[in-house]
């Protein structure tokens, strides 16, 4: 199977236009170009079209950011009429009606308590204002001594500093340690004990710490390490029985991905603060959001009749395109028709279906060693023959070569299809991974 093609010419000039002037986030530069990467020149529905013509199903959804795919006639069109009215304009100290819509309604869907948005641009910025946020709550409150975060192995939460301490190692941040700020550290999901051992931590720490941060139900980047919702609400429980704030970093598992808008819902809590990115657009425009819930808003509101001498409690945080216009008004539009198309129906629909596929045609091959899935977010883990040599990626442009764009996470092979994916579709990438699998990992289908 090769993907459609329109020409056969090569898009080299492109390549080197492109390597002469840009520099690509985790790639490194000196294999870049001998990758055969795709350059994109347009899309349609859920494939993107490179500049020689060939279309290739997006399957990552365009890191984990695409929900209802491309060129959606609806979201270009909320996009046009915002243009007609104004792109952008600050929201330090002001505001804009579209940002206030887009606020009023996410504040009906979030489960956080009378909810305040904080907007910014990237997943990993909304992480740093929720670190920010926390540590001066309790300085506004005048609890002294939480000065640290407790944090699970395996996590990811982006690639600033601040972020990148909240992670745990890997993707080449060690490197950073001079520069990471110490938190506290216990199990990820993949241990089966990680519930216990992090209330254990925070019933021991909880004067130390200014919040807990988890990424409920999913650690995407470790792999798609899937937890119980039980457990994530006892650790809900925990924090509340000890009075420590609860961070649920919902950049990657927000606006549908696991078959609820937010995964906070389906485990049953409600976090003192609530980070989200990606999907908030629908993959449109770049914009996150920080979420806090009426407590923490409260202790940085001051009115400055407490008298003199006093410590100011404004949070002095912000950045030049927190609320832009044309982004607030595509997640407006996004949100409407995740409604209106009845999106999470589809996307649980797609959650069984992909179930029963990879069941059938992933799991049962002696390469693969473990798939896992929660909704539409999957890591399929290659057994230990075939990794730790870079499988991972062979098998990934292997399946691009086929039509189907994949990226892998080391040696596992993440599927994220879009939340409006179809079973012919979802069919069509299985087999195709199936086929790449085989063929990397050099060996044969199961009889
Ligand atoms: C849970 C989580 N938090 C934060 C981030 C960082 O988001 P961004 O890449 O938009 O900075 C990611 C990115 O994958 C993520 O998965």
């Amino acid at each position: 199977m090769e993907p459609s093609s329109s020409s056969s010419a090569p898009d080299e000039a492109w390549v080197q236009r492109d390597a002469a002037v840009i520099w690509h986030g985790f790639t490194q530069m000196a294999t870049f170009a001998d990758s055969d990467p795709i350059i994109v020149d347009r899309a349609e529905g859920h494939e993107l079209i490179d500049t020689r013509g060939r279309r290739y199903l997006d399957a990552i959804s365009s890191l984990w950011v695409c929900t209802l795919g491309h060129r959606v006639r609806e979201l270009d069109d909320a996009i046009i009429a915002q243009l007609g009215k104004v792109a952008h304009s600050t929201l330090l100290g002001n505001s804009a009606t579209v940002v206030i819509e887009l606020s009023e309604a996410l504040a009906r869907v979030l489960p956080v308590n009378q909810p305040h948005l904080m907007f910014a641009s990237d997943g990993a910025a909304s992480v740093e204002q929720a670190l920010k946020m926390a540590f001066q709550y309790w300085a506004n409150i005048g609890s002294s001594g939480h000065t640290t975060y407790l944090a699970l192995g395996d996590a990811y939460h982006g690639d600033t500093v601040g972020s990148l301490s909240l992670g745990a190692d890997g993707f080449g941040s060690e490197l950073f340690d001079p520069l990471r700020f110490p938190v506290m550290r216990t199990p990820g999901y993949n241990n089966p004990n990680w519930a216990s051992a992090a209330i254990e931590a925070l019933v021991e720490h909880a004067g130390k710490l200014a919040a807990v941060v988890v990424e409920p139900l999913v650690q995407a980047a470790a792999g798609m390490h899937v937890a119980r919702p039980g457990d994530l609400r006892r650790l809900g429980e925990a924090c509340l029985d000890t009075g420590t704030l609860l961070i649920c970093d919902e950049v990657a598992t927000g606006f549908g991905r696991t078959g609820s808008l937010f995964a906070s819902t389906l485990c049953e809590l409600s976090p003192d603060i609530m980070c989200l990115g990606k999907g908030i657009t629908g993959g449109y425009l770049p914009m996150s959001a920080t979420v806090a819930s009426r407590k923490i808003f409260d202790a940085f509101v001051d009115d400055g009749s407490a008298g003199e001498p006093r410590r100011d409690r404004t949070f002095y945080h912000g950045h030049s395109y927190g609320g832009n216009a044309l982004a607030a008004a595509v997640a407006v539009r996004h949100l409407e028709l995740i409604e209106d198309w009845d999106v999470l129906t589809n996307v649980k629909d797609m959650t069984s279906e992909l179930a029963r596929l990879l069941e059938e045609r992933i799991s049962v091959l002696e390469a693969v060693s473990e798939v896992r899935q929660c909704g539409l977010m999957v890591g399929v883990e290659l057994a230990s023959r075939c990794a730790g040599s870079g499988w991972g990626k062979l098998v990934s442009q292997a399946a691009v070569r086929r039509g189907v764009l994949l990226r892998p996470l080391g040696d596992v092979v993440v599927i994220m299809p879009p939340l409006t994916i179809t079973s012919d579709e979802l069919a069509k990438i299985v087999d195709v991974l199936r086929e790449s699998i085989l063929e990397q990992c050099n060996v044969s289908a199961p009889s």
